[in-house]
């Protein structure tokens, strides 16, 4: 089946007079017929549901359609990308071992390590992951590698090959946070990683009213995740699980869409001059633009990052200005005010300097336009007289910078 349909099918098969979509198994608990029959089931004997923390027919769906779609055995679905990704850590890691990470990671999970798991006794090897010597040096007796396919939000791209490989001959193994490619544009098991985690809050909900996660592996070390999302309360909820699903059915169409336009508008942003820096794996001559060709061939997603000259009072003038992006955190728009919105203490606040280096794009044909009118031919400032939208919604406390 191609990935499409895949995409479409995938995690249920309905039978006769069954409903096309699926029902919502709002349940905490199942009946039994006796002993035997509730034996059958809690021991995986017979197919079912026992208690809503284990597992239910909603999130059973969504683990098995996200495994489908990642080329993986199984899967399990979590409360957030967070439950995810500390399930598959702990899995891989249940005491305390060197852990390797790169420090331009999503803020979060750097703080999860830094703050939750050090303390533990963890210890956290932040090195460059493309950097063949740094991570040799970083990979013996290390329990896991923890890499992101494209990271959040300087859209830097893992040479996952690579690293996989390298870190296959130290014998350890590859947790890859497939968030931003999805397995639409890239597939990690493929490339030798170990487990797959996501927010599926974000491209496989694709609707921002929801937040999940999914970890998709190889049976046991998804077994050993799911023992620890189960121990630990990281559960999904049902409704959720429904939800996702049911994004995911148009995903392979949105993450087409997401990198087209992306692409258009990395390169309209990399031709104004108050553009300093456009951070898009694949922009035409930027340094990343060779590994997009071989790790993302299809695209490079809907996420992309650029530097604004003028410093804050710069970016806040263009954020009044916007009237079509929404000034909220989520995946589906230019996240420009990434810097003004999260906490210093996460790898958000890098993004002015650390990256690839300033690409200037082609010079725009007709001449150059003069500041205002020069962001919304990119289509990032309101036009004059429309309404300006409310100021935004503050996001997130210093404790969670938000995603
Ligand atoms: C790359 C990446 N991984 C993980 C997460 C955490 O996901 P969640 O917010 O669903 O816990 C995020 C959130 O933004 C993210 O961007």
């Amino acid at each position: 089946m191609r990935p499409d349909s895949r995409a479409v099918h995938a995690g249920r098969e309905p039978r006769a007079r069954e409903p096309l979509a699926p029902p919502i198994v709002q349940a905490a608990v199942h009946v039994f017929d006796d002993l035997d029959d509730y034996t059958a089931v809690a021991s995986g004997r017979s197919p079912g549901h026992v208690y809503g923390r284990n597992s239910n027919e909603n999130t059973s769906m969504l683990a098995n359609a996200v495994a489908e779609l990642e080329g993986a055995e199984a899967g399990v679905a979590c409360a957030s990308g967070m439950a995810a990704i500390l399930a598959a850590t702990l899995a891989l890691a249940p005491r305390p071992a060197p852990l390797v990470v790169t420090s331009e990671a999503y803020g979060v999970t750097l703080a999860m390590l830094r703050s939750d798991l050090a303390p533990l006794g963890y210890e956290v090897r932040e090195v460059d992951l493309n950097d063949p010597d740094a991570l040799a040096g970083a990979l013996p007796g290390a329990a896991l590698v923890h890499a992101e396919t494209i990271t959040n939000p300087l859209c830097r791209l893992t040479d996952l090959e690579a690293v996989c490989r390298l870190a296959a001959g130290h014998g350890v193994p590859v947790v890859v946070d497939n968030t931003f490619a999805s397995p639409v544009l890239c597939r990690p098991l493929e490339l030798g990683a170990s487990l797959v985690v996501h927010s599926a809050t974000k491209y496989l909900g694709g609707h921002s009213d929801l937040v999940a996660g999914v970890i998709a592996g190889g049976a046991e070390p998804v077994r050993l995740a799911r023992d620890r999302v189960v121990r630990m309360g990281g559960s999904l909820g049902p409704f959720e699980a429904w939800l996702a699903l049911r994004g995911l059915r148009t995903l392979h169409l949105r993450m087409r869409r997401h990198s087209d336009n992306a692409l258009a508008l990395a390169h309209r942003l990399a031709g104004l001059p108050e553009v300093t820096a456009v951070h898009y794996p694949l922009l035409e001559g930027s340094a990343s633009e060779p590994l997009a060709r071989r790790l993302l061939p299809d695209g490079a997603g809907g996420m992309l990052a650029f530097d604004l000259a003028g410093g804050r009072e710069a970016v806040q003038a263009m954020l009044s200005g916007f009237r079509m992006v929404s000034r909220r955190a989520r995946c589906a728009s230019p996240r420009v005010w990434r810097t003004l919105t999260t906490s210093s203490r996460t790898s958000h606040d890098r993004s002015a300097v650390v990256g690839e280096p300033v690409h200037r794009g082609p010079a725009r044909r007709g001449g150059p336009l003069r500041g205002g009118a020069r962001l919304r031919r990119a289509g990032a400032l309101a036009q004059p007289g429309r309404p300006r939208r409310r100021p935004a919604d503050r996001q997130g406390g210093p404790e969670h910078p938000g995603p």
